[in-house]
Order: structure tokens, then sequence, then C-alpha cells
């Protein structure tokens, strides 16, 4: 029997290239070895202010990203969590035996909550619930970039203390890291991640960017002023990140890439990677538009909804049962 695999994307804006390299990418690779489930996460999106037209648009959105990146509806479950009522409902038991300390302790909500007045408890109660969605479909394996690390280790440590203190019902899930491109960083602040949430939008390249727009962008990526194309996380992390998407995005090896521009400038590596860039974009980009005009999406997401509420409505019952909810049924 395959293994199972659970990963999600919010749909929270823009989907960014970091968020291809880091997830988006590896799910394309690991759906023909895995039972895969990849959810858009809306009701982790509303752990922040949305505006509701465009939460709509993005769920759609992510859904035609999802395909138009290579993944088969035929070989994965694709579903939006929201449609799910199982994730809502794990994440409350889940809630139940967490801790404030240790929810108070994720980076990404000390990130998120820093030098705001109103902090929703949905912010802080997001791991709890992520646990949910990875829990609930006896997950082997969870593919994410480095920053999802965190809470990853804490879903592992609520199934643990869940399959003790009740019933060993949860299986703890592994979590799988690129080895390259696990954190793209900020075009214009390469010190900081790629986010899709970032006001400036000159920091990441979408997706869906045109090409004038990604061009614009690499152009005025910050790099720094030696003038030489060399791979140093540290010294030179605007270059270096350039020359991982470059990688990524090309096939070639940073060592080939790095010697094809010695002697020249900056100016005609960013040339070339934003050509690099938009044609590794463009069939993606093509796809996916003609995706978000057909009905073929709706039927994939009523479809993956289902398969993921039978699935995931078993382990719900369990963990109820395992906790004493409700009545007892024969
Ligand atoms: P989200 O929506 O912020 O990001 C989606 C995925 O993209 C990765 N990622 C990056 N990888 C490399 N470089 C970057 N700059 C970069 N930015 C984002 C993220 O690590 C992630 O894999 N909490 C999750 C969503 C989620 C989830 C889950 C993931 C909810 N439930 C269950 C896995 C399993 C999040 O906010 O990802």
């Amino acid at each position: 029997m395959k293994k199972t695999l659970f990963s999600g994307i919010q749909p929270s804006g823009t989907i960014t290239i970091g968020n291809y390299i880091g997830a988006l990418r590896q799910f394309v690779e690991l759906q023909n070895e895995y039972d895969c489930y990849f959810c858009i996460v809306d009701q982790h999106a509303i752990t922040v202010p949305q505006d509701r037209l465009q939460l709509r648009n993005n769920i759609r959105s992510l859904a035609a990203l999802y395909v138009a990146v290579g993944l088969d509806p035929n070989k994965a479950t694709l579903f939006v969590q929201s449609e799910v009522p199982a994730h809502a409902q794990a994440a409350w038991m889940l809630q139940c035996i967490s801790y404030i300390g240790e929810l108070e302790r994720m980076t990404q909500f000390k990130d998120k909550s820093a030098g705001k007045e109103a902090v929703s408890a949905g912010l802080l109660t997001y791991p709890p619930l992520m646990a949910g969605d990875i829990l609930l479909y006896g997950t082997d394996i969870v593919p994410v970039g480095e920053d999802q690390k965190q809470h990853l280790e804490l879903t592992r440590d609520l199934a643990e203390r869940f399959n003790k203190k009740y019933n060993d019902i949860f299986t703890i899930p592994e979590v799988s890291i690129p080895k390259v491109g696990a954190r793209i960083m900020s075009l214009q602040d390469p010190t900081k991640k790629m986010s899709k949430s970032d006001p400036n939008k000159k920091g990441f390249i979408s997706i869906l960017d045109e090409p004038k727009q990604i061009e614009k962008k690499i152009k005025s990526a910050v790099t720094d002023s030696d003038g030489i194309v060399a791979f140093d996380k540290e010294n030179k992390p605007g270059v270096s990140n350039l020359l991982t998407i470059y990688s990524i995005f090309s096939g070639e090896s940073i060592e080939n890439i790095v010697n094809k521009y010695e002697g020249k400038g900056y100016g005609d590596f960013k040339g070339d990677l934003a050509t690099v860039i938009i044609s590794h974009l463009k069939p993606i980009q093509d796809k996916y538009h003609h995706l978000m005009e057909s009905a073929e999406l709706d039927e994939i997401l009523d479809a993956g909804a289902e398969n993921a509420n039978k699935v995931a409505g078993k382990m719900v019952k369990k963990m109820e049962n395992a906790m004493g909810l409700g009545r007892k049924r024969k």
C-alpha cells in the first residue's frame, strides 16, 4: 500500500515562486509515489483579515494553479479545507490538548502578531488546525518549505500527546523539506523570506506575473557592489538567492551558472535569469488561464471534497470516540 502525503497552501494572496520552489514543485514529483492530499487551506487564511470576494477568487485561482503546475486530480485528492468539516472539528479537539505557552512560542505567531493591537485567537490556534489537517489522513509525509518546520514539530508533539493520553490512533508524520530552495528570499531584502503577503510587491515574483513585471522585479533585485556572480549565502545573500532560483528554473547546477558568468556583470546574469523564469512559467500560466475559464475546476474540487470527507470523517469519529465525545452508538 502507498504511503500517505498531505500538504496545503493558503489562498491568501498571489502564489509566489517561493511557494512553487519550496512546495508545489515537490508536490508534482511526489504525486506518483504517495497517496496524496493537497488542500487549499482557506480556514487558515482567515486568521488574518481577508476580503470575501478576493478570498473566493484566490481559492479558485489556487485550485487552478495546483492543476496547472501538474498535479493530476486522477492521482491526488485536491480539495478546499472549509468543504471538509472534519478539519474544524479535529482542530477543536487538538486545541483542547494544546498549551497556550507552546502556541505562543511559534515563530510565525510571534512574527504575525508583533506590534499588532488586536490579534485574533485564530492566529494563535493556527497550528492545531494545521495538525488536524495532517493527522486526519493518517499522513506519513508532509512536504513543506523550511518556515513550516516548527509547525510540523508541534503536529508531531500533539499526535504523540493524543495517542498517549487517549488512544493510539494517529500516525506520526515526517516532514520533507527540499534540499535546495527550502527558503527562497525576498528580492528586496535577501535576509527575509519571500512572502506573498509582502506589501512591497517588488519583493516577490508571482507565478502569474507577466514577463514585463518579472523582468522589472529581477532587474531591481537587491544584490551587492562586488559585481561577481558567486554563491556565498552569508556574504552575498542577494546573488546567492538569485543563483538558487536560476538553478531550479533552468535545471543547471549552480557551479555551471557561476562559471558561465565569470567576468560578466550582474546585468547579463539578471537578464538571462528573467528569461529563464519567464519561459519556465509560460506553460503553467497558459494552462492556468485555460482552467480558470473552464467548468473542470468545480468538478475536480467536488470530487476532492467527497473523497476527503470520507477519509477525514472516519478519523474525526475515532477522535471523538477516543475522547468520549457524543453518545455511544453501535
Ligand atoms: P503557506 O501558504 O505560507 O506556504 C505554502 C508552502 O510554501 C512554502 N513557502 C516557501 N518555500 C520556500 N521559500 C519561501 N520563501 C516560501 N514561502 C512559503 C511553505 O513552507 C509551504 O510549504 N501553514 C501552511 C499551510 C498549511 C499546511 C497544512 C502545510 C496549512 N495546513 C498542512 C502543510 C500541511 C502555510 O501557511 O503555508
